[in-house]
């Protein structure tokens, strides 16, 4: 029945990245109304694949590490930096985030800078995780 969510959750974080990387270039280009619109968005997507992830945990469970030999060790090291990385990430993109909102755009940059690429990476080994398990 929860079958759909790996599916789902990969999706979802195709369309994070692909809105944080515009998010990126609108206020690199100096457009200070689509930049936040678009990150904004991205923190909703990222909070509705939460709870898609804990639903997906706890009804079908963790996925089993796929292949053998070096395909296995290279997932778990991707898996292993995406993990980290995407608990770390949270505390740093909701911070940005109220920085920025209250206005105060030195520090906002300040650690927005280090979020961003953090997300993306984030972002991009989930994928590349998921395409591993299901897709390779
Ligand atoms: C949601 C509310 C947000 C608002 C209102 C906002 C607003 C802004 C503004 C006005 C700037 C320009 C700062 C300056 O002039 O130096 C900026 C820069 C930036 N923001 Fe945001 N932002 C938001 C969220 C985020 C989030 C969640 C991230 C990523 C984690 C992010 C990443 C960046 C980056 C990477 C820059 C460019 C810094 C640079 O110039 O190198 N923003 N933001």
């Amino acid at each position: 029945m929860f079958d759909w969510l790996p599916h789902f959750g990969a999706f979802l974080n195709l369309l994070i990245i692909g809105l944080i990387v515009r998010a990126f270039v609108a206020i690199r280009a100096g457009d200070r109304e689509l930049h936040p619109k678009l990150m904004k968005a991205a923190i909703v997507l990222g909070a509705i694949f939460l709870v898609s992830y804990v639903v997906q945990v706890s009804t079908i469970g963790h996925a089993e590490a796929p292949g053998d030999g070096l395909y296995k060790q290279v997932f778990l090291a991707i898996l292993l930096t995406h993990t980290v990385t995407a608990v770390l990430v949270l505390p740093l993109i909701l911070r940005a985030a109220y920085l920025g909102i209250q206005g105060r755009f030195a520090d906002h940059a300040k650690i927005a800078r280090f979020a961003f690429p953090v997300w993306l990476y984030v972002g991009v080994t989930g994928v590349i995780v998921y395409l591993m398990i299901y897709h390779l």
